[in-house]
């Protein structure tokens, strides 16, 4: 059994059952569900019908990751390239670029390749199941009509660098949709609060220089990022963030992680919580969940099963 294990039948078990925190004597706060592409393990990632899932599913905040197309319009979508979630392949066939892969050569469909009008002729639903033939992307400002007021924003900049090297400035265009939107000062709107992620140090600090954005801005660690979890990594981020979203295994190898992070006041979302890719060491994801949050004492987290997310209170 592994070590996280142990623990979580210890002292980290009696914490969930007494509805606390173990990071603080004070009174625990509310732990932040944040839906993953919405509720993705039940609808296509990053459709209305995901979405409308997530909010159903009571989730805190509807996560929307964010690529631009080719005028500028902001598009909720995942890949850089649209050909694992739509058809494009066939509304689209000689549209692609050619690429080098490990396995020869792939074609790619690159959404900053398609104006806004061509990428809603595609179809986003089918690929997962054809009881959601017909979903669409949908742009941010379609996202943010419908969550707005029932549940937060946690929208992504997806590879800004690349963005800047196509001609397209993505930090641009999201603080110009939420400032349209009325959401770019924090507590603008009471009901919708804003969190701004991205993998891209660089892209944050310029949000928050160059924009003066005040919004809070959560650093995302991967697994091959691990230094950017060293003390002296975390005290430089906690200049212009407000938070990380370390890979949750990165918190699984270091138990002391996420009370570092939280010492300098950052806030700790790990990802991806799935039923699909459950630890086998877990009975069940609630229980992965929970140890997470009431035992290294996180302050949220992204799931794609936002009705599996356990409550303390
Ligand atoms: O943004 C948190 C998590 O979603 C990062 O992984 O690849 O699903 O965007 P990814
Ligand atoms: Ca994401």
């Amino acid at each position: 059994m592994k070590n996280w294990a142990i623990r979580l039948q210890g002292f980290g078990l009696m914490m969930i059952l007494v509805g606390g925190s173990c990071t603080s004597g004070s009174a625990p706060s509310r732990k932040l569900l944040v839906a993953h592409r919405g509720a993705s393990a039940y609808a296509p990632e990053h459709t209305l019908a995901a979405y409308q899932l997530a909010l159903q599913q009571e989730a805190d905040f509807v996560e929307q990751d964010l690529q631009l197309t080719r005028d500028g319009a902001l598009i909720c979508l995942h890949d850089e390239s649209l050909e694992r979630t739509t058809n494009v392949e066939d509304v689209f066939p000689d549209r692609f670029i050619e690429e080098g892969g490990l396995a020869g050569p792939v074609r790619r469909w690159y959404a900053k390749d398609f104006d806004l009008s061509e990428i809603r002729r595609l179809d986003a639903g089918s690929w997962f199941s054809p009881d959601f033939a017909g979903q669409r992307i949908p742009t941010f400002e379609e996202a943010v009509k419908l969550i707005r007021g029932r549940a937060g924003l946690f929208p992504e900049l997806k590879a800004p660098q690349k963005y800047r090297g196509w001609g397209l400035d993505l930090e641009q265009a999201v603080v110009r949709a939420l400032q349209s939107a009325d959401l770019f000062e924090p507590g603008a709107q009471a009901g919708t609060p804003v969190y701004l992620q991205s993998f891209e140090a660089s892209s944050l600090k310029r949000l928050r220089e160059e924009f003066d954005c005040r919004l809070p801005l959560v650093l995302l660690i991967g697994t091959g990022d691990s230094e950017l979890t060293a003390l002296s990594s975390l005290r430089e981020i906690a200049r212009f963030g407000a938070g990380i979203g370390p890979d949750k295994s990165l918190l699984n190898r270091d138990a002391q992680l996420a009370a570092r992070a939280r010492r300098l006041g950052l806030r700790v979302f790990p990802y991806t919580f799935s039923r699909a890719r459950l630890d086998p060491e877990m009975n069940d994801l609630s229980s992965e969940m929970a140890f997470y949050l009431f035992t290294l004492g996180v302050d949220g987290l992204f799931t794609d099963n936002p009705d599996l997310f356990p409550r303390a209170d």
